[in-house]
């Protein structure tokens, strides 16, 4: 289980330059800002209380900016929370909010983690690609017999002839099939949880729709315990158990897409209703109702 509990994230950034004057109060304003800081504070991440249970499938949807690469990010300590003592990210119990670098390292190799284009290593092979956590962690736990073993098991779930992909370099691979080696990487060392930012956003529809699917049954099979960002409101409600809507930093609402759609929120409501909204007006465009010229 994953619990973020009144978690937030600040950043210091530079201050907005304040108008400066030759006369007396703007020389005065201009001695103050020496004795100012020169940051002002931005709360990306706002108060943020959500869980996801085993097994359980979460969509953080929100517009861009809300916060959800950094809510995300902050669940394998890519980014350390804010320390004011309240905030609490749990994993399986434990609070990892704040430990130390070398334990993050740790943390991240028990995580899979697919961002829409991460570097796939180009001069290496798809196998190689995949095995790569496997390696770092070391014979103890992965014998190189095991880890063939792994790369072959790997490819059948994510649909890729393992014959036929095991040897290939990334850059011979269609958009689609780079992203089926990325689930497979974050597989490898059979992580229990799996953290997705966007990973179908820059795919072709038909292509999305597969993996998609695709993507939903290895959780399942699995019993992965999933987070995944996306803005897409179809995607949310296809792949998702539970749903969680952000908006400036702060979620807005969370629970199943029926939930949500029945939230006391109006925003979410509207959002959850967009996608069968255009469906409608796609229908009466295409029915003749709605004309061009009116869309
Ligand atoms: N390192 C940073 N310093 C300052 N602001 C940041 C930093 N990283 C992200 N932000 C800001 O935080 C907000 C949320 O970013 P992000 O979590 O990436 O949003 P999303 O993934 O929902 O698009 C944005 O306004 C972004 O500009
Ligand atoms: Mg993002």
């Amino acid at each position: 289980m994953i619990e973020l509990i009144r978690v937030s994230k600040t950043y210091h950034i530079p201050a907005a330059p304040r108008p400066r004057g030759r006369n007396l109060a703007g020389m005065l304003a201009g001695l103050e800002r020496l004795f100012e800081p020169e940051t002002e504070k931005r709360i990306v991440v706002n108060d943020v209380t959500l869980k996801v249970h085993e097994g359980e499938l979460l969509a953080l949807l929100g517009g861009s900016g809300s916060g959800k690469t950094t809510t995300l990010k902050m669940i394998n300590r890519l980014i350390e929370p804010d320390g004011d003592g309240q905030g609490k990210i749990l994993i399986g119990g434990q609070d990892i909010s704040h430990i130390s670098k070398r334990d993050a390292v740790e943390l991240r190799r028990k995580i899979g983690y697919v961002i829409q284009s991460s570097g796939l290593f180009p001069h290496m092979t798809v196998a190689a690609n995949i095995a790569v956590v496997p390696r770092l962690l070391g014979l103890k736990q992965w014998s190189e017999a095991r880890i063939k073993e792994r790369i072959d098991e790997l490819l059948k779930l994510v649909k890729l002839e393992p014959t036929d992909f095991r040897d290939r370099e990334p850059e011979k691979l269609s958009g689609g099939q780079k992203q089926r080696v990325r689930f497979a990487r974050a597989l490898a060392a059979e992580p229990k949880i799996v953290l997705l930012d966007e990973p179908f956003g820059a795919l072709d529809p038909e292509t999305r729709e597969g993996l998609q699917k695709d993507f939903r049954a290895i959780c399942k099979a699995e019993k992965l315990t999933a987070v995944m960002v996306t803005h897409d409101m179809t995607e949310a409600l296809l792949m998702a158990d539970k749903i969680a809507v952000m908006q400036d930093g702060k979620v807005l609402d969370q629970g199943t897409p029926r939930q949500m759609r029945a939230s006391d929120n109006e925003t979410v409501r509207r959002f959850i209703d967009s996608p069968r909204h255009q469906a409608e007006r796609v229908e009466a465009l295409l029915g003749g109702t709605l004309h061009g010229d009116f869309r």
